[in-house]
């Protein structure tokens, strides 16, 4: 492999490639090994060093080493694209472009653009009452009959899904797009047990037999640390962990592109909190699943955001990757937020 003879080189196509699976977060589809942004910094470094080294002493011992990897990231994307996946793992899933949304003929939101491509997680931070909701409502074709999109556009993948039409919508739901709400546990209907309820909502879009739909939801559960027994439960009989997660089920059944993520910690305690959030970098590594993900918990964003949203007013603030705006932050009121914490 890469026998170019020239390390400098090498080792640039080592740092795109494990850039490029690291920020799709794919986990090898299946088979479990995940490859996070500090691992890849941590190779970029050391092969670096390594260069510097050997073009010091003329020597090219970690030459081989370099092709190693770099043989075995195109080994994966290999096994990856074999398995399913996405070739373009830079592919945008979602694109909300300059859009503008009121309520009742109140503007609520104005001018908000953003990205997300394919397991890409976004989170957008504001105050209470900025509009951070009513955004995902708007990705999600939920605003209710007197919230309307006044302004831009909404394309998930290449279809625009701005106003589209219900039939459209009920496709798109659950099958590409899942939806958590804040308190997941009361978005089930309280005299109904979990499981019966969740498979009903998958007979909408497709034919699993119980057998088929148990079995995928299991390889869920695991994921997300939901016991098997929660299916059989009431959602009266969950705590609020096995509540949010029972929710992150349902919207996962699917396997959705994207998730919509209103709040889904903010009501658990830090403990319970902190499992939650990493089952969502599970998912994402497991599925490649894009989120974007709404919090006021700035350390949450701080753990699982790749870019971050700053939203004041119903107005962008601040958009950018999370070590930008978290070490670079250029407005005052991005300052003012993470002083504050
Ligand atoms: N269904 C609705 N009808 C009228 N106004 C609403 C509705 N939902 C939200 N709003 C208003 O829109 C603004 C933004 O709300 P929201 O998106 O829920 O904020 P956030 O999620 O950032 O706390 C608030 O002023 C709220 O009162
Ligand atoms: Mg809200």
């Amino acid at each position: 492999m890469c026998n170019c003879g020239n390390n400098f080189l090498c080792n640039i196509f080592i740092a795109v490639e494990l850039y490029f699976i690291s920020r799709s977060r794919m986990d090898f589809r299946n088979l479990g090994i995940g490859v996070n942004l500090a691992c890849v910094e941590f190779f970029t470094d050391t092969f670096c060093n390594a260069d510097i080294l050997a073009a010091k002493s003329q020597k090219n011992n970690f030459h081989t080493g370099g092709n190693f990897i770099l043989f075995f990231c195109v080994l994966v994307h290999a096994v990856n694209i074999g398995r399913g996946g996405n070739f373009l793992m830079f592919e945008k899933i979602l694109a909300v472009d300059e859009i503008s949304i009121a309520y009742g003929g109140r503007e609520i939101v104005s001018g908000v653009s953003f990205g997300v491509k394919h397991g890409e997680i976004l989170v957008i931070v504001g105050e209470s009452g900025s509009g951070k909701s009513t955004i995902l409502k708007a990705i999600g074709g939920i605003l209710g009959s007197n919230g309307a999109i006044m302004d831009g556009q909404i394309f998930f993948r290449d279809i625009e899904i701005t106003n589209a039409p219900e039939s459209i919508r009920r496709k798109l739901a659950g099958e590409s797009i899942g939806y958590i709400f804040q308190n997941a546990t009361a978005s089930f209907c309280p005299i109904r047990k979990i499981g019966e309820q969740i498979f009903e909502s998958v007979k909408a879009h497709k034919n699993w037999s119980r057998e088929e739909f148990l079995q995928r939801a299991k390889i869920i559960m695991q994921n997300i640390n939901l016991e098997e027994t929660a299916l059989e439960k009431y959602p009266f009989q969950l705590s609020g962990g096995m509540g949010q997660r029972a929710g992150i089920l349902a919207a996962m059944i699917l396997e959705p592109q994207i998730l919509l993520a209103d709040e889904p910690t903010s009501a658990l305690d830090p403990e319970t909190q902190s499992n939650v959030i990493d089952e969502f970098l599970k998912l994402r590594a497991r599925y490649g699943v894009s989120i974007v993900m709404v919090t006021h918990n700035l350390e949450v964003a701080k753990y699982i955001a790749d870019k971050i949203l700053i939203l004041k007013s119903g107005k962008m603030i601040e958009y950018g990757t999370a070590a930008e705006i978290f070490n670079f932050p250029q407005e005052e009121y991005t300052k003012e937020l993470l002083n504050v914490c």
